[in-house]
């Protein structure tokens, strides 16, 4: 791991992300005595606030997004006296020299977070280099959308490469800071028991659900251009089945990690234009209920009429040895029936049952890991219901549940971002997406958007509050296979 920086620049400081999520998290860190001693954070925005106008705005934001039980009004104001701001207008290069100065002596290092408009970053990283803001003690984290398809992609991504080599690039995917996803790799390379049924002989599916009771939270422009697909799948989707299908890395390090997670995505098998309809399910919400309130539907919201989908379905495949034959279904939609993020790995029935003929049913073993909003384990197995069995064994099934909320009872649970940052903060690529994931995962998902194109794929329409259309759930029943709900 490098050297904590000395200094971090916050892009964004007045948008959602920074108040909801950035300045909590940062301040998390703080309270926590995990920020280096004298780190200062300067924000920057095309806002006009002083340093006491953003210091009023950063404690606004804390007073609103932070638990109660976190505020403690002396760590809040020794917080806010590491804050600074400097208003930018990062379209013209001028501004920066300001911003430097602002920033001072960065020969301890500098950490930036940029989060911007796809057209901004290129005036960005030119502004940055000519500041002299760009040099080999600077590291960049990039917050998305960092394009919407794999040209784009790469056109931002040759922007900052430009000005910042790969190694002090730290692209972001909030879901690799949550706890229950490394858990993943605890789960799978920290037991022996998975990993020798952990492939096509013992697993028979994996279904891997992103679920939302929210709408469009006010994000109609950003939302209307992505849509489910590159919003959720390209990214979080996706990582979560290269962590469920690497193989075991030698070593708990960004490049070994990396290395295993790029292979599983360059593996997934390229969805013909012929099979989208077949093998991808869209959809977009209508008026409905969502927690018990009347909803509006995702165009009523937008104002105008859409063919963005706000729900999406696949059937994808890992085509390695690994993993030949075993389906990975995937969903994630706005506005359904529940907030749930779940791994669901169907293992497969046992050869023969000694029990069939005495009764006895068996269903194949299932491990259920549920990241948020519970955080558990559960593998589900047959047991024998206690009895004499005069009329036959009943057997059911029971979970072995490994309640992470309850076990882990007495610490914090973090914003995905704390991680993040502190990461960023110390030079820790471990849990950022290299560039050549991101390529891979673009790759994929532009040949889904051209197989939807050429055949003039519309969202079918559901009700919010549902689990999205029935062609999701008939996507997988034609298969034998049912959502686990
Ligand atoms: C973001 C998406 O990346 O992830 C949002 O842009 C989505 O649309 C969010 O709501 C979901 O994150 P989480 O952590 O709430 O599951």
């Amino acid at each position: 791991m490098s050297q904590p920086v000395g200094k971090l620049l916050l892009f964004g400081a007045t948008g959602d992300l920074a108040q909801r999520m950035l300045l909590p998290s940062l301040y998390g860190l703080h309270a926590d005595g995990l920020l280096p001693e004298g780190l200062t954070i300067t924000g920057t925005a095309r806002s006009d606030h002083d340093d006491a106008a953003y210091r009023d705005f950063a404690a606004r934001a804390l007073d609103e997004f932070l638990p109660a039980d976190r505020k403690d009004d002396s760590a809040v104001g020794k917080f806010l006296e590491r804050l600074n701001y400097q208003p930018l207008d990062a379209s013209k290069t001028e501004g920066f020299a300001a911003l430097a100065d602002k920033l001072g002596d960065i020969s301890h290092g500098l950490a930036i977070f940029l989060s911007t408009a796809p057209w901004l970053f290129g005036p960005t990283i030119m502004g940055l280099e000519a500041a002299g803001l760009a040099g080999h003690n600077v590291r960049i984290g990039l917050e998305k959308p960092l394009g919407k398809d794999l040209q784009s992609s790469r056109e931002i991504n040759d922007i900052v490469a430009s000005a910042f080599p790969e190694e002090r690039t730290f692209r972001i995917d909030h879901y690799l800071g949550k706890e229950t996803v490394q858990n993943i790799l605890a789960l799978r390379f920290g037991n022996s028991l998975f990993e020798p049924v952990w492939n096509a002989q013992g697993i028979d599916h994996v279904q891997i659900t992103i679920s939302e009771t929210v709408g469009l939270e006010g994000r109609t422009s950003y939302y209307e251009e992505s849509g489910a697909l590159r919003d959720m799948v390209q990214n979080h989707m996706l990582q979560l089945v290269a962590l469920i299908a690497m193989e075991p890395p030698a070593r708990f390090d960004g490049t070994a990690i990396r290395d295993e997670k790029v292979k599983v995505l360059r593996s997934l098998r390229k969805i013909a234009v012929n099979e989208a309809a077949n093998l991808t399910v869209t959809g977009q919400y209508g008026a409905g209920a969502s927690k018990g309130e009347i909803v509006d539907g995702y165009t009523d919201e937008l104002g105008k009429a859409s063919n963005t989908e706000t729900f999406v379905a696949i059937k994808a495949h890992v085509d390695n040895w690994r993993w030949q034959g075993v389906p990975f279904y995937l969903r994630t939609g706005k506005r359904l029936a529940e907030r749930r993020s779940e791994i669901v790995v169907q293992f497969k029935p046992v050869p023969h049952s000694i029990f069939s003929e005495r009764g006895g049913q068996l269903h194949a073993n299932k491990l259920v890991i549920r990241l948020q909003p519970e955080e558990y384990i559960r593998l589900l197995v047959m047991a024998k219901q206690p009895g004499l069995d005069r009329d036959g064994i009943r057997l059911r099934e029971v979970p072995l549940n490994l309640s992470l909320d309850t076990e882990f009872a007495g610490t914090r649970r973090r914003i995905a971002y704390e991680r993040l940052l502190l990461d960023l903060i110390e030079g820790d690529p471990t849990l950022f997406v290299r560039r050549d994931e991101v390529e891979a995962q673009w790759e994929w998902i532009d040949q889904i958007r051209a197989g939807w194109e050429a055949n003039d794929v519309k969202p079918k329409p559901y009700a919010s509050g549902n689990w999205g259309p029935s062609a999701g759930i008939a996507l997988t029943e034609r298969d034998g296979v049912t959502w686990n709900e």
